[in-house]
């Protein structure tokens, strides 16, 4: 729609290049802060500004109606690699009925779409019900500062449902309520060797080399049969009911050939004995995300580095716990150390795995706001993905969830070419629209 002031909108936020992991983009992220809570401040918000860019905004115009909570984050993953992106990640571009930008589904897109719902009803007279917006800047970097600002504060953000959009349809046409997220567990494991970077032509053959260390550890930690190793990791691993199992087999979606379209990978890999979509929803997993040290340039240095670097996660599922895997993964990184190496394991981010209910009030609204906007009922799934702020939001304000998304399977979040389909986005509007009308009584 052109000249669409939700479209102009979220084309504006889009802008802001607010990319929490780099810090040389900080004040780029502040500036998607003051933007978001500007604009909600002109809609009458009372907002307040917490530690670390989190923004409260409440509007509490209905006097002893119940209080609908919406989340979202304006922080981006970084662009890179910059040059498989046909149009600049910064500079939002329109083509065939999707938007395309770093952040268009993940989350501005979504977060936009329920902010002009409330737009609109300001527009109108006033939500139905109270609103409390809760939305952070640190998301994409596993920060805990909204976490713990709710756990604080939980007593003074009274919230009776609360709707978590950060997600996307399991297939087109087919909205979700998500019925668990994985959680993380993200470690730098670092291996230490001589004191300083040496010759390999005078010590190579003698002098321990981290980086082989490094690598004899990274390759250790999952077998080829997609089993991690660590000591215990799936000691606490809960099967799915069977009755979900059963719901999922027959979602007709996600099977390998949709995988290997979607990823552009020739084969699936994993744990042959569960099918694809109950590796990614309920099975626990381990993946490398980059190595440093040593030479990292384009043409030769024959050099025995003294440190080396890897960056590794781990998704959880239910009940496994990040710290007893944390402890574990200590003394097994250790045994594995290769003479004359040193090695720690530091954890960068933690999050708990989480499960949410999916037979409240809250809930059944969504059901119907579902089939109102998008003319289909959500089935019940579960994400690969983590939110970490969901589990203080459900545990510390108690608040019923609603934990679900607008986005499609091949928007390609955290990749080059993110996008978001701008018909998603508008029914995504009025999802929320209904959303509060449902919940507010109508
Ligand atoms: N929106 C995603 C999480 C997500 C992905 C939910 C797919 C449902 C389906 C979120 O922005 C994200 O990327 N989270 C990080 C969290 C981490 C850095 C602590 C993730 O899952 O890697
Ligand atoms: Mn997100
Ligand atoms: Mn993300």
């Amino acid at each position: 729609m052109v000249g669409d002031a939700g479209e102009e909108a979220l084309f504006e936020l889009l802008r802001i290049p607010s990319v929490s992991a780099l810090p040389e983009y900080a004040a780029e992220v502040q500036r998607a802060r003051d933007w978001v809570a500007g604009r909600l401040d002109g809609l009458g918000f009372t907002v307040e500004l917490g530690p670390g860019g989190v923004i409260s905004a409440e509007w509490m115009g209905r006097p002893g109606a119940r209080v609908l909570g919406l989340y979202g984050h304006y922080d981006v993953q970084p662009p890179d690699p910059l040059d498989e992106w046909e149009t600049p990640p910064f500079e939002p571009s329109v083509r065939d009925g999707y938007v395309y930008a770093r952040g268009a589904t993940d989350n501005k897109g979504q977060l936009m779409a329920c902010m002009r719902a409330v737009e609109l009803a300001m527009a109108n007279g006033g939500p139905p019900l109270n609103i409390r917006f809760l939305i952070e800047g640190e998301e994409e970097i596993g920060g805990r500062s909204l976490p713990e600002f709710v756990r604080a504060n939980a007593d003074r953000l009274p919230t009776d449902h609360i709707c978590v959009i950060d997600g996307y349809f399991p297939a087109r046409g087919m909205p979700s309520l998500v019925t668990a997220l994985r959680g993380l567990l993200y470690v730098d494991i670092e291996a230490r060797g001589p004191s300083h970077d040496l010759h390999s032509g005078i010590f190579g053959g003698v002098a321990p080399n981290p980086f082989n260390s490094l690598a004899h550890i990274l390759s250790e930690l999952k077998g080829r049969d997609g089993r991690v190793t660590i000591p215990g990791f799936y000691d606490r691993v809960r099967a799915p009911t069977a009755e979900e199992v059963e719901g999922w087999n027959k979602l007709a979606f996600s099977d390998e050939g949709e995988l290997r379209s979607v990823t552009g990978a020739r084969v699936l890999e994993g744990e042959a004995e569960f099918s694809p979509i109950e590796r990614i929803w309920a099975r626990p997993t381990l993946d490398v995300h980059g190595v440093q040290g040593g030479f990292q340039g384009e043409g030769q240095k024959t050099v025995i580095p003294a440190r080396a670097l890897g960056k590794v996660s781990m998704r959880l599922v239910p009940d496994q716990d990040p710290e007893e895997i944390l402890a574990s993964l200590r003394r097994y990184v250790a045994d594995l150390a290769t003479p004359g190496v040193e090695t720690s394991v530091e954890p960068v981010s933690y999050t708990k795995p989480v499960e949410f209910g999916t037979d409240t009030p809250a809930t059944a609204a969504a059901k119907r706001a579902f089939a109102d906007a998008f003319g289909a009922e959500p089935v019940l799934a579960r994400e690969g993905g983590s939110v970490p702020v969901t589990v203080e939001l459900q545990e510390a304000l108690g608040a019923q969830m609603i934990v679900s998304g607008f986005g499609l399977p091949d928007d390609r979040l955290h990749s080059p070419n993110e996008r978001m389909s701008l018909d998603q986005f508008h029914r995504g509007t009025q999802f929320t629209s209904r959303l509060m009308e449902i919940l507010g009584g109508g």
